[in-house]
């Protein structure tokens, strides 16, 4: 039951002379000039990559505005097993050129596995999926796209569109309904132009408990997505949507497995089999250690995003003047983890402070133009390793309840292409959300206890030990 396909085992022989070596500003881009030999994508650069991922994460930006949630009650009704926990792999899709991190996942009766977008900026559960036995020319169509075989599996049960779900609850659900027992579908689309489209379902998933034991968690929603077009989605099978909703995932699993989940998110350009995991229950990690922990904010206006209380951000102990409106989430403001993002998102007034507060301490080193950054800096010069030995600008994110966020350098100054570093951070809309993106999350432990509404986090390499 081995989730990777032919072409992507390939790969990871091909990856395995790499992660011998440190992961350092060279044995990265090398990471992608190595990739490239494989991909159809092949000349993409690691620059290319990166506006590959803005151009992603502009589109979720603009799909919330135009997504109008639906909601309804979140259901308690599951058999809460505080003990015990389940984890699933883990990892960057940096090796397919995607800025998103790929969650292994079974489903279906007998189990079948996908890779896909672990996404808390988003509630559903999609995979790219076949319904009936009778297309069997359609395997050419299909290509060597990993797709879920709904005939095949005996848990596979269509919802219907005249049913309360489909019309009240479901997200992105459409008011077509020819006959009361028609499946209930829904079109999930882009602004650049990709899309999905399918039917909603509900299924069985499979996982691994600590203890070794399978456990079949029923009446997951799922999308069988049928048509899919545009390349959000690179790399993986689907999304798996964390976010909070009745019909999430992360709500089914999170009921069951002791009202939380938590996630360890490796280097963001680190070779697929550096990988970690997203654990549903406990992870005894979270409590040792220099833990912070603030209020998580989930609110019936702004599900299913998970939103954190900034209070303020410094860089080198200095306090950055921002409004406070732009942390507010009443006055228009707030401020969302999205592991579905990549880059972070700061209003215009909050990043035009924290951009102009590092450059001021980055500008002896010449700014090159690197679109869409603003800020780059052509760091082969012999003042750039002067500020390197002095230290980089240290940036810290102060979070409600005293918890600070402190990223690693490379989460905010990144390497963008061999010799230049560019300042992490995309302005957006004022007023307006900013997001937590991944890298700015990357190298930390994060625990989402839904049940107690606090967001516990920890600096962590994330290295593999279960
Ligand atoms: C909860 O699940 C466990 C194991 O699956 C089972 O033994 C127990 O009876 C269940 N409890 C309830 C209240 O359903
Ligand atoms: C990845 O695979 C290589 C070769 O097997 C190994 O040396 C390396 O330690 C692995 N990295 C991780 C993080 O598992
Ligand atoms: C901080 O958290 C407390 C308690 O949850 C809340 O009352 C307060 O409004 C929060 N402040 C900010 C700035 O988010
Ligand atoms: C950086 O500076 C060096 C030396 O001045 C120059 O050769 C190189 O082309 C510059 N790199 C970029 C990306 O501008
Ligand atoms: C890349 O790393 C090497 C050492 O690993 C260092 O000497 C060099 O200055 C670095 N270059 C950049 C552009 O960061
Ligand atoms: C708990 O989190 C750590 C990261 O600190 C991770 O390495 C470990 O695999 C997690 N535990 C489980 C059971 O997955």
């Amino acid at each position: 039951m081995h989730p990777l396909s032919p072409l992507l085992l390939i790969l990871s022989l091909v990856f395995l002379p790499i992660s011998s070596h440190k992961l350092s500003n060279d044995s990265s881009s090398a990471a992608f000039d190595l990739i490239r030999a494989g991909r159809p994508n092949a000349g993409a650069s690691l620059l290319d990559h990166y506006r590959h991922l803005i151009f992603k994460d502009r589109d979720r930006h603009r799909r919330r505005q135009i997504y109008n949630r639906r909601r309804g009650a979140c259901e308690g009704d599951d058999n809460v097993t505080l003990s015990s926990s389940f984890a699933m792999p883990l990892s960057s899709g940096a090796y397919a050129h995607n800025g998103e991190y790929f969650v292994r996942i079974h489903v279906g009766t007998p189990p079948q596995a996908f890779l896909l977008v672990a996404d808390t900026g988003s509630e559903l559960l999609w995979m790219n999926c076949r319904q009936r036995r009778r297309c069997r020319r359609c395997a050419n169509a299909a290509g060597k796209k990993r797709v879920f075989h709904a005939d095949a599996s005996s848990s596979f049960r269509p919802i219907r569109c005249s049913s309360e779900l489909c019309k009240t609850t479901l997200p992105f659900s459409l008011t077509t309904c020819p006959r009361s027992v028609s499946p209930c579908l829904y079109d999930y689309s882009y602004d650049d132009g990709s899309t999905a489209q399918g039917i909603f379902a509900k299924e069985t998933g499979t996982v691994t408990l600590s203890n070794g034991r399978m456990e079949r968690l029923e009446n997951l929603v799922i999308g069988c997505t049928s048509a899919a077009s545009g390349s959000s989605f690179e790399g993986a099978d689907g999304v798996l949507g964390l976010g909070y909703s009745p019909v999430s995932f992360a709500v089914r699993a999170g009921n069951r497995f002791g009202g939380r989940f938590s996630y360890c998110l490796v280097d963001h350009l680190s070779p697929r089999n550096a990988s970690n995991y997203l654990v549903f229950g406990p992870n005894r990690s979270v409590r040792h250690g220099s833990v912070r922990s603030t209020p998580l904010v989930i609110s019936d206006r702004t599900q299913p995003f998970y939103q954190v209380g900034v209070v303020g951000i410094s860089i080198d102990g200095q306090d950055l003047r921002i409004s406070r409106a732009v942390w507010d989430v009443d006055d228009d403001g707030g401020t969302i983890v999205d592991s579905g993002t990549s880059l972070t998102f700061l209003v215009e007034p909050a990043y035009k402070a924290v951009t102009a507060a590092l450059n001021r301490r980055l500008e002896p080193v010449p700014r090159v133009q690197m679109d869409p950054f603003e800020y780059c800096y052509n760091w082969t010069v012999p003042v750039a390793a002067e500020i390197e030995k002095r230290g980089f600008p240290k940036m810290v994110v102060h979070l409600n309840g005293s918890a600070r966020l402190e990223p690693p350098v490379k989460s905010y100054v990144i390497d963008v292409a061999p010799g230049v570093k560019c300042l992490g951070f995309q302005s957006a809309k004022w007023p307006g959300q900013s997001t937590i993106g991944n890298i700015l999350q990357q190298e930390h432990l994060w625990e989402f206890d839904i049940r107690n509404l606090r967001l516990r986090f920890k600096r962590s390499r994330c290295l593999n030990k279960p």
